[in-house]
């Protein structure tokens, strides 16, 4: 039997390591690393990093590197084109457990935020310990969040008091609009600006962060109305500068006043 640690490793702090995924860390033989291209070089860094700061100097352990395979962002099929691209995935994992491990040895996958938001490794050790080709067993070392992060660094609440939260993607709310039952949606995932529909809507505010958690944190927060063009100003500065951006929101509907 071989052993995968599906291991969450925080939003970008090194700090955000709990204690059970440094002892996770430690058991691991060999760390499973999906190479998405230069542009996410950073991501990778922070993984050897993490591994270096955390793992004990005699143990040792080693990575295997697969390309990460390829999707069309830009296709209006999304699901299909999302669900071709984890059987891609699945295809890679099962090469790396059948070539890079031996029977008894534990692999890691260090999986940013955590593995059960918007990630797809859970759903995909599932269907390969399913598949039965793999003698695997597998499990699951939560992580901080790039929505607990966001919270913490704008030092608000996710929810205000007794109210449901709303977590989503940019594509999902420009269908949809601002959910109805809710004063509180969480965007991640939109490379569109979709916040910049909503910025003549005078009764929302927006909690919005880049790199959160990173040394280059960029965080607005204020009035949707006064800092749209700001966020939108900061955003194109920062892709610019870095190539590649990673930035979530919290929009917030405020309390009428009776
Ligand atoms: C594929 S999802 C992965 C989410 C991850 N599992 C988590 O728990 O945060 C990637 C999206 O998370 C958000 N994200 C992740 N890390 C972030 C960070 N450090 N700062 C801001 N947004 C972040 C961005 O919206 C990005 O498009």
């Amino acid at each position: 039997m071989k052993t995968i640690l599906i291991i969450g490793i925080g939003a970008g702090n090194p700090e955000h390591i709990t204690i059970q995924a440094v002892n996770a860390l430690n058991r691991v033989d060999v760390f499973f690393i999906m190479d998405k291209g230069e542009a996410k070089g950073s991501m990778i860094d922070l993984r050897r990093d993490i591994c270096a700061r955390f793992i004990t100097a005699n143990r040792k352990y080693r990575f295997a590197t697969a390309q990460s395979p390829q999707w069309d962002r830009h296709s209006g099929e999304y699901n299909a084109v999302i669900g071709g691209l984890n059987s891609d995935k699945q295809a890679v994992f099962e090469q790396m457990i059948a070539g890079e491990m031996q029977d008894g040895e534990t692999a890691g996958v260090l999986v940013w935020g955590d593995p059960s938001l918007y990630d797809s490794t859970i759903r995909i050790m599932t269907d390969i310990a399913a598949a039965g080709r793999q003698a695997i067993t597998y499990d699951v070392i939560p992580g901080i969040s790039s929505l607990h992060a966001l919270t913490a660094q704008h030092r608000t609440t996710l929810n205000t008091v007794g109210q449901p939260v709303e977590i989503t993607t940019g594509r999902r709310l420009t269908e949809g609009g601002f959910p109805p039952r809710t004063d509180s949606v969480f965007v991640m995932l939109d490379g569109d600006e979709t916040y910049r529909h909503f910025a003549e809507d005078d009764s929302l505010d927006i909690y919005w962060g880049a790199y959160v958690g990173t040394p280059d944190e960029i965080l607005i927060a204020g009035r949707l109305k006064d800092v749209a063009g700001q966020i939108a100003q900061a955003r194109a500065a920062a892709k610019k500068t870095h190539g590649w951006i990673m930035d979530s929101y919290l929009l917030r509907r405020r309390r009428q006043k009776d």
